[in-house]
């Protein structure tokens, strides 16, 4: 029991964020099937809300001391403590949703100690079209340079005709999308490690840090 406890405190805390609101979401259901595949060693654990987050106005920012409102400070806690963060995006119109990127935008402020400078991320999606997301998630990258995250360069994970890789109890059971999912998140906390050794080289690099 004990032995557990510790090892639960010294494993890499992920925070996974779905980029869609949608009851039965494919990139939640994403997700959820990286909470089981986390390899040994890394806790995945969903942001829940999403919904709770209003949308960014400057007006309300500066009324509450420039940090938003609790639910964006909770949710700023949250991505603070995560030491790396797991982004399923959809596509919408070829780009990120605007819930997405009005949440990165609530993440990217107050300076100077924005939480997602030098933070480890890695970008996923899953879409019902052919193209698995391959446009959104290179959106999301663009913005995520803005923010001077430290974006996973490779592998990636485009996963398209989403309708087909779930069962009806939105289980992942596509077998080769699993495999893939596994390598990705094996590759990610690695990724993890990689930043945490030179962290503060690369930051320091950055035109915010
Ligand atoms: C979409 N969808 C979509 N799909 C795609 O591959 N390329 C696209 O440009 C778009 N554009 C788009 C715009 C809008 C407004 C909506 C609502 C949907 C389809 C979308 O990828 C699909 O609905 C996914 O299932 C959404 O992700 P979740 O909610 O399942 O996680």
């Amino acid at each position: 029991m004990i032995a557990s406890a510790a090892a639960a405190d010294q494993a890499k805390r992920v925070l996974a964020i779905a980029g869609s609101l949608r009851r039965g979401s494919y990139n939640r259901l994403l997700l959820e099937a990286a909470v089981d595949c986390a390899p040994p060693g890394t806790v995945i654990r969903i942001y829940e809300e999403m919904a709770s987050i209003p949308l960014l106005n400057q007006d309300l920012e500066l009324a509450t001391g420039g940090k938003g409102p609790e639910s964006v400070r909770r949710f700023r806690g949250q991505v603070a403590r995560a030491d790396g963060l797991l982004i399923a995006t959809p596509e919408y119109n070829q780009s990120i949703p605007g819930v997405l990127k009005n949440a990165i935008d609530w993440l990217s402020r107050p300076g100077p100690e924005e939480v997602l400078i030098g933070k480890p991320v890695a970008v996923v999606g899953a879409s019902s079209g052919r193209w698995g997301t391959r446009l959104a998630q290179a959106a999301l990258r663009q913005v995520l340079f803005a923010t001077e995250s430290l974006v996973m360069p490779n592998p990636a994970l485009f996963v398209r005709e989403a309708e087909g890789l779930f069962d009806e109890a939105g289980q992942l059971v596509d077998q080769p999308t699993r495999n893939g999912l596994e390598t990705f998140l094996m590759a990610f906390a690695t990724w993890i490690d990689v930043v945490a050794a030179d962290r503060d080289t690369i930051v320091g690099r950055g035109s915010k840090g």
